[in-house]
């Protein structure tokens, strides 16, 4: 079976009760072909329980990150205990706003894709390199080193439940998109990097993202790369362009 094109929104830090009502309205009212394309929305923390309410059953809401204790003294953290206790089935771990801003490390950010696994959470784990390693010819290195950190502490098997997503840092939220060849070549040397150190199996099956500046306007020749098997979409997440980016999928 070919994999199924996914359509993430990681709506950041943004969000109200009335922007949820309007973003999820006009979800609900959408239509896609649900054997061909997943859709997974990412609110913050606090309205996670609010859109999962209200979105209808064919879009999935994922929390944007998760610590790996179920629970104790850990001020400000969230828990997958949370997360399952409100129907919340998926997680983004590893996104460069939390492995810069929030000084996550590889090694913490694997341990919080084994764990969110362990939880029988589906994981969209982020990699993706900065300008200056792009520049430097070290954008295959540093991705290869997030996903080795990932792979170290996974098996095999757990990788049904892995997304991987390719998110070069200076695309982020800054309208210089990657351009279709720029993410197909990346995305190629992840599957290869997986046929390698993984499986032949995990290799085929894992749907790797692109993320970084995706549009209503970009999407169409992005994803039309072999590799591309769906979109992390930041900005336009919250606009209309969310649905039109679906829509141009199907
Ligand atoms: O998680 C989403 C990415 O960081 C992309 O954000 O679409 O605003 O560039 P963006």
């Amino acid at each position: 079976m070919g994999r199924k094109f996914l359509v993430g929104g990681n709506w950041k830090m943004n969000a109200s009760k009335q922007l949820v009502n309007t973003l999820v309205s006009n979800l609900n009212a959408a239509e896609w072909n649900t054997d061909e394309i997943e859709v997974v929305i990412a609110p913050p923390a606090p309205y996670l329980d609010l859109v999962r309410s209200l979105a209808k059953p064919e879009v999935y809401v994922s929390a944007q990150n998760i610590y790996f204790e179920k629970k104790g003294a850990f001020t400000g953290e969230i828990s997958s205990e949370f997360l399952k206790d409100l129907g919340i089935t998926w997680t983004i771990l590893g996104h460069s706003e939390r492995r810069e801003i929030f000084k996550e490390s590889d090694e913490v950010t694997a341990k919080k894709v084994a764990y969110a696994l362990g939880e029988g959470l589906s994981v969209i784990a982020c990699v993706g390199e900065k300008l200056e390693e792009r520049e430097a010819n070290q954008t295959a290195a540093v991705v290869f080193r997030q996903l080795a950190a990932i792979a170290t502490v996974l098996k095999p098997e757990d990788w049904t439940h892995v997304v991987v997503a390719y998110e070069p840092v200076w695309a982020i939220g800054t309208g210089k998109v990657a351009s279709p060849q720029q993410a197909q070549d990346v995305h190629a040397e992840i599957r290869t990097w997986l046929r390698d150190n993984v499986s032949e199996a995990v290799a085929e099956q894992t749907r790797i993202l692109y993320g970084g500046s995706v549009s209503a306007k970009n999407s169409a020749d992005l994803q039309t790369q072999i590799d591309i098997d769906g979109f992390l979409i930041g900005g336009a997440s919250l606009t209309g362009d969310f649905i039109t980016i679906i829509n141009t999928r199907s």
